[in-house]
């Protein structure tokens, strides 16, 4: 076997030239570059990558393989030419879009080289539930419409017979229609389109809404609230029908409110406490029948902090031990100081649960201690007087 690196550098360009052929016929692993790195297709067209040598020992097997592809073997319309050195992709569809990769091996090792292939494609729709859609007049209702394409396509919804954009909710790649309760007139066809550079894809969606005509349809204003304690709040019922039903709120598993007022289909409860929290109930009846439709409050409460005990009176080398309680919304923090000082005595020990303990009092550790209790709404504090004499 050729050692030839340490030479190299003391010969003129010819003579390099002809000992590097010399070292590389002599066990030097393959070295392959593709050409293209990169290409474009459409759907439908065809794309070739080939592998070349840039040197290694002779002989050199060369072998591609779709990368992250588990070892599998390519698939049909991808073949080798005879000395493995060219790759083709006839009629590339979406699933050829990725990552080749040429590997050659000889006695001495391997080397390898990798190709990209973008596919290009118009848009693929899907609807969920893919309709027709038969549904009860004042139900939820909602239409998700996912799509792949390449590039990634925009989406949208419209009405049969309209060309205006509707309103809906978009995450990743999911364009979803909703109704909080679907109504009589909005029965009919529903298409979403997705676009990209390579086309226009519209799939259809038939929604049939069945009922009575005039029975009663409730939606609030809110279905969901966080308030924080005290605070005076309204919820608001909207309800169609015909007569015109009768409006009224309750309480899920229990009474109003005592302090409520009810007037047009908005419920007013004053200064709200943590016992009001819970589900409320829109109620609208007429002679057609009734509909429901829900709010959930949570209210919120700064804490309310307390100290155990509330004066201590202890000798030098006795153990002090304080706890901080408090009420109000969780998660609660606590923090201890020492009015008046930048710090806690030396040993001092606080605990996230609110207590401070020092395992041995000095002299020097009398004085007023507090501790603050903190949720997201608020904080409070409270006092302990420490005495320690002799
Ligand atoms: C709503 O009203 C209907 C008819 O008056 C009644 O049957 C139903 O129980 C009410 N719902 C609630 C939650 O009060």
């Amino acid at each position: 076997m050729w050692d030839c690196s340490p030479f190299i550098m003391d010969f003129s360009p010819g003579v390099l030239l002809l000992f590097s052929l010399l070292c590389s016929a002599a066990g030097q692993a393959p070295e392959v570059s593709v050409e293209p790195r990169a290409a474009t297709v459409h759907q439908g067209e065809s794309a070739s990558f080939r592998c070349q040598v840039q040197g290694g020992a002779q002989p050199i097997q060369l072998m591609w393989k779709k990368a992250n592809n588990n070892n599998q073997a390519l698939p049909d319309n991808v073949k080798t030419g005879p000395d493995g050195s060219v790759l083709t992709v006839a009629t590339a569809g979406p699933e050829n879009h990725g990552q080749y990769r040429c590997t050659a091996v000889n006695s001495a090792g391997r080397g390898a080289a990798t190709a990209v292939l973008n596919v290009k494609y118009a848009p693929k729709v899907h609807l969920t539930p893919a309709g027709p859609l038969r549904v009860r007049m004042g139900d939820p209702v909602s239409v998700e419409c996912r799509a792949k394409g390449r590039p990634r396509p925009t989406l949208t919804w419209k009405r049969q017979g309209s060309t205006l954009q509707l309103v809906t909710k978009e995450t990743n790649d999911v364009n979803t229609i909703q109704w909080a309760a679907i109504h009589q007139d909005d029965s009919g066809i529903y298409i979403c389109q997705a676009e990209n550079n390579e086309g226009v894809t519209e799939v259809k969606v038939q929604v049939i809404v069945v009922g009575q005509p005039g029975a009663p349809v409730a939606t609030v204003g809110t279905t969901e609230m966080t308030v924080v304690e005290g605070q005076t709040i309204t919820m608001e019922c909207e309800a169609t029908g015909s007569p015109p039903p009768v409006v009224t709120w309750s309480k899920l598993r229990a009474p109003l409110p005592w302090k409520h007022s009810m007037v047009g289909g908005v419920l007013t409860l004053p200064s709200v406490g943590r016992q009001d929290s819970g589900q409320y109930i829109c109620n609208a009846t007429n002679t057609h029948g009734y509909s429901e439709a829900y709010t959930q409050m949570e209210v919120e409460s700064p804490p309310y902090a307390t100290c155990l005990p509330d004066q201590a009176r202890l000798r030098p080398g006795d153990a002090l031990r304080l706890q901080c309680l408090a009420h109000g919304s969780h998660p609660i923090g606590f923090e201890w100081s020492r009015e008046g000082r930048a710090s806690l005595p030396p040993g001092a020990h606080a605990t996230k649960d609110g207590t401070l303990s020092v395992a041995h009092v000095k002299l020097g550790d009398s004085g007023t201690y507090k501790c603050v209790a903190t949720n997201h709404v608020g904080s409070s504090e409270a006092l302990v007087k420490v005495i320690v004499k002799a």
